[in-house]
Formats: structure tokens, C-alpha cells, sequence
């Protein structure tokens, strides 16, 4: 039998780091769901300590998850690691993560700590973590731009400590899959107790290599954990991405030999669920779950995958979830074909009402838009998801007008706690106008640094989906909405965006 290799998600804490990312309790719990249909090994839900957003967020997951061992980050601290176990004590399996920086930059510039310092705190960590639960993992964070010896001695010590799981960080994402791989290969010939604990990688994408670093860490270095986001989500160039890290394994098993869990066809499910979730579109051209990634344009190419698949194809699109865009629904489908539909699609409702407010929902979009797809069902449960959190700004209805030569106007009409308020703007196109209608209410003095537009499902009759980006007082945050109308989307993505930066709390950075 081949070797196990362990994938540890870590979309909901590294992921979520990145600027814009933040996701509420309800929104990471439903992600979660979505993580354990796709089997992952190891939900790293958050960092419990830095917020009491996450450690509830922790909490309500390490309650509901019952199949994946639910991970806290914590640093080396015993605040932070007691806070992580309090969160994670109704898991039926829970690891507690704790980290410091063990590189000769970041103990001198960041933490001020001298070696012989980080040395003691980190054993202290482990041991201190270790009579909490039976399961530690240490990363010395930079520890690819560590002083080689010195990270042997952290390694060995807090091994002998009790950590099971050693985690190696190219935080920085400056390795190379070659010069990775011997790293680790380097670290576990030399520590001598490096067989009481599995290895694992952990790669920034700043390079564009983390997904090559993490294979050649597995194949060169003989790790067995692979720590990774969908869609590679994450800070700055973002994290090793799952879906391609799984399907290079799984693809090309001949060459890695190594066993998965993971159930593949729950990938693109994944894919559009935290893409919609975050705001963080994904590229026409991504591996495995961008659009473009199973669609043959040129004419040799369509020939040869007409005569023979394999001609051009090395995975087959619906073993990853990709179900050829299925009309599943319209304006005659009833309640029950809905909620089938639903559970199809893995989606989880908590309650009989909430299922009807989606499906009273769904019946509107039904009545404007002939053929519901898949995607346009994902869209409305993530948009009910939002509403169902008693935010402070609701959209209610807008209406515009804009003629070749005329300046485009915007009246709209939303909610602030539950008020109904009403605005009307100017603006150089129909968007603009409507977000300078909330905009002149609201006053939020918030500075928009993105705004895009995607169709849902390809076609002009699709719903357009819109994420938002406002940035406030340091804070960054992501709003999405979905409608056929996109001036519509565009609002409702602008007051979702609104309500993310009125409700987001402040919390530590893990690697500040
Ligand atoms: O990149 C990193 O070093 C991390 C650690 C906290 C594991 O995310
Ligand atoms: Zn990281």
C-alpha cells in the first residue's frame, strides 16, 4: 500500500490573511462543510486568539466538523495556545498549531528575542500545548531562511517535547522546488529524532512556485503533510494552491506514489464557493478550476479531443466537478426540486424557513432569467447567507437612467438597520452613480481599489457577479453581489462591501 500524504487546508486561516479576505463565522462555516465533502485531512479554521470573530468561528466549526481533525494557529505563547484549545475542545479530533520565527531577520527585526530565546519559548510552547491535546504542530516561522543548525536544534527539541507534526514555512515564498526539497531532505537526515514527526511543507506563491516547491518537499525532502488553500488563496501571491498541489498527485501518481483522501469531484464546488465567498475571482486561465482550464478553442485541438480525449486532456473536467453548465432548474421548478438541488450541490440550509426564504428567492431570479444554473443557485444561497447575518445595510431596490449623451442618474433605495433610506446621484456611468447615491448617505469615506464584473455563467443573460473592494483607516475588505442587472450587483456588492467594513473587528496579525 502507498504512503499517505496528508492535506491540511488552510484557507480559512492563511487564506483568509490576505487583504479583503475576512469572512464571517456563518461564512467559514459553511466553507468548512464544503472542505469535509472534499475530504481534506486537516481544516486549519483560524488563529483563536486574535479575535473572538475567529475563535468563534473555530468554535462553531470544531462543533460541527466531525469528519476532518480542525487546527488552531497560536504563537508560542500560552494565552494563545490555551485560548486555541478552550476553542477547539468540542472537536471530535483537534491539532493545535503554534509558530515562531526562528531567522536570524526575524528574531532580531521582528521579535527582538535572541536565539537561545526563540529556542526555550518554542520548547516551552510545544510542551505547554502538548498537555492540552495529543496532537502539536510547530512551524518555525521563515524557517526556509533559517540558519540551518540552529533550526535542527529548535526541530530536535521540540520533537523531543512532543510536537508530531514539524512544518517547514517558505513564508516568504522565496525557495526554489529543488533547493526546498533538499532543505527538508537536509533537516530530516540531520535531526535525529526526525522520524517521531511528519514533515510537512507550507509555500508562499511569491515566486509562482509554491505548488513545485511543495511537490519537490514531498518528493526530494519525503514530506507527508502538504499545507495549502483553494484557489491558492492567500497574502500577496497567496498560498500552494489545492486543487493543483491534489491533481498533480493524483495525476501523476505514477511518479509520486502517495495516497489521497481527497475526493476530487467536490473540487470546483470548492472553487466557487470561497471564490464567491471572498470576492477573489479566479482567472479565465487557472489550473483545474479557472474557466478556460478544460475548453479546447483552437480547431486542432477540438479535433483531437473529438477523435481521442486524451489527446489533449490529461483530467477529465467532471472528475474534478465540472458538470457541463446543466439548466437544472426554471420558472416551473418547484419547492422540492429546489431543495434537491440544494442537497446536490452540498448546500446545507439550517432550517425549513431558510430554505423557503432561498427558494422565494430563487422564484424571483426564475421569473427575470429563463434557465438557472448551478452557479446561479451557488450565488443566491451565498447572497441568502449574507442576509441571514442581520447586517446593517440592505439592498432593496434602484432604478437609472442613462442615455448616449445624457450624464447617467441612479435612485436607489436600501436599508440602514432596517430603515429604508433613499438616495439619487449623477455619475459618469449608471455604477457610478448608484454607489455615489449610498455613497452620499452613507459617507463612509471609504477609497474603492477594485471593481470587477464577472458572468456567472458565460452567456449576456447570465447573472453578473461584481465584488467591490473598499479600503478604510488600514482595513480592506471584499463585497460581492450577484444579479442579472450588474448595476444592481454593483450595489449590492457595495453594501456587502460596507457592511464587512463597519462589522470587521481588529485582530493580531499571525505573522505581525
Ligand atoms: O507562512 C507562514 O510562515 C505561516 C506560519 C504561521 C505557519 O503561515
Ligand atoms: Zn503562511
Amino acid at each position: 500500500m502507498a504512503d499517505k500524504l496528508i492535506i491540511f487546508d488552510t484557507t480559512l486561516r492563511d487564506g483568509e490573511q490576505s487583504p479583503g479576505a475576512s469572512m464571517t463565522r456563518d461564512e467559514k462555516l459553511r466553507i468548512a462543510r464544503q472542505l469535509e465533502r472534499l475530504r481534506v485531512d486537516v481544516i486549519e479554521a483560524g488563529f483563536a486568539a486574535s479575535s473572538n470573530g475567529d475563535f468563534e468561528a473555530v468554535k462553531a466549526i470544531a462543533g460541527a466538523i466531525k469528519d476532518a481533525t480542525i487546527c488552531s494557529l497560536s504563537r508560542a505563547n500560552d494565552r494563545d495556545i490555551a485560548r486555541a484549545a478552550e476553542a477547539l475542545a468540542g472537536a471530535n479530533s483537534s491539532r493545535i498549531h503554534t509558530f515562531i520565527a526562528t531567522s536570524a531577520l526575524h528574531m532580531e527585526k521582528k521579535l527582538r528575542m535572541t536565539p537561545d530565546q526563540v529556542f526555550e519559548q518554542a520548547k516551552l510552547a510545544v510542551r505547554f500545548a502538548r498537555n492540552l491535546v495529543s496532537d502539536v504542530e510547530f512551524s518555525p516561522e521563515d524557517g526556509y531562511r533559517s540558519d540551518p543548525d540552529f533550526l535542527c536544534r529548535v526541530i530536535e527539541a521540540v520533537i523531543a517535547e512532543g510536537a508530531t507534526t514539524i512544518n517547514v514555512p517558505d513564508t516568504v515564498g522565496y525557495a526554489i522546488p529543488e533547493l526546498y526539497g533538499n532543505f527538508i531532505k537536509n533537516l530530516r537526515e540531520r535531526v535525529p529524532n526526525s522520524d517521531k514527526a511528519i514533515w510537512s511543507v507550507h509555500c508562499h506563491n511569491d515566486l509562482g512556485m509554491a505548488v513545485a516547491n511543495s511537490l519537490a518537499g514531498v518528493k526530494l525532502g519525503g514530506a507527508r503533510q502538504i499545507e495549502c488553500t483553494i484557489n491558492g488563496l492567500g497574502e500577496r501571491a497567496g498560498n500552494c494552491s489545492l486543487e493543483e498541489v491534489v491533481m498533480a498527485l493524483k495525476t501523476r501518481k505514477d511518479y509520486f506514489g502517495l495516497e489521497l483522501g481527497i475526493d476530487a469531484s467536490q473540487i470546483v464546488a470548492a472553487s466557487r464557493m470561497v471564490s464567491q465567498t471572498t470576492g477573489f475571482v479566479v482567472q479565465p486561465n487557472k489550473a483545474v478550476v479557472g474557466a478556460n482550464a478544460f475548453a479546447h478553442a483552437s480547431g486542432i485541438h477540438q479535433d483531437g479531443v473529438l477523435k481521442a480525449r486524451d489527446t489533449y486532456e490529461i483530467m477529465r473536467a467532471e472528475d474534478v466537478g465540472w458538470s457541463a453548465n446543466k439548466i437544472v432548474l426554471g420558472k416551473l421548478s418547484g419547492r422540492n426540486a429546489f431543495k434537491q438541488r440544494l442537497l446536490e450541490l452540498g448546500v446545507q440550509m439550517e432550517s425549513e424557513a431558510d430554505i423557503n426564504t432561498a427558494f422565494a428567492k430563487f422564484k424571483e431570479l426564475a421569473d427575470r432569467k429563463s434557465e438557472i444554473f448551478d452557479e446561479d443557485i451557488l450565488a443566491l444561497v451565498s447572497e441568502e447567507a449574507v442576509t441571514h447575518e442581520h447586517e446593517q445595510y440592505g439592498f432593496v431596490s434602484l432604478s437609472q437612467h442613462s442615455e448616449t449623451g445624457e450624464r447617467p442618474h441612479a435612485a436607489i433605495v436600501f436599508t440602514v438597520d432596517g430603515k429604508e433610506i433613499k438616495g439619487e446621484s449623477d455619475g459618469n456611468g449608471p455604477v457610478d452613480a448608484s454607489l455615489k447615491a449610498i455613497e452620499a448617505h452613507v459617507k463612509s469615506g471609504a477609497e474603492m481599489v477594485l471593481y470587477s464584473v464577472n458572468a456567472i455563467s458565460g452567456s449576456t443573460e447570465s447573472q453578473g457577479e461584481v465584488t467591490v473592494r473598499l479600503q478604510n483607516s488600514g482595513r480592506v475588505v471584499n463585497g460581492v453581489g450577484a444579479d442579472p442587472d450588474i448595476v444592481v450587483a454593483s450595489a449590492k456588492a457595495y453594501l456587502s462591501a460596507l457592511n464587512k467594513l463597519h462589522s470587521k473587528a481588529d485582530r493580531v496579525a499571525a505573522q505581525g
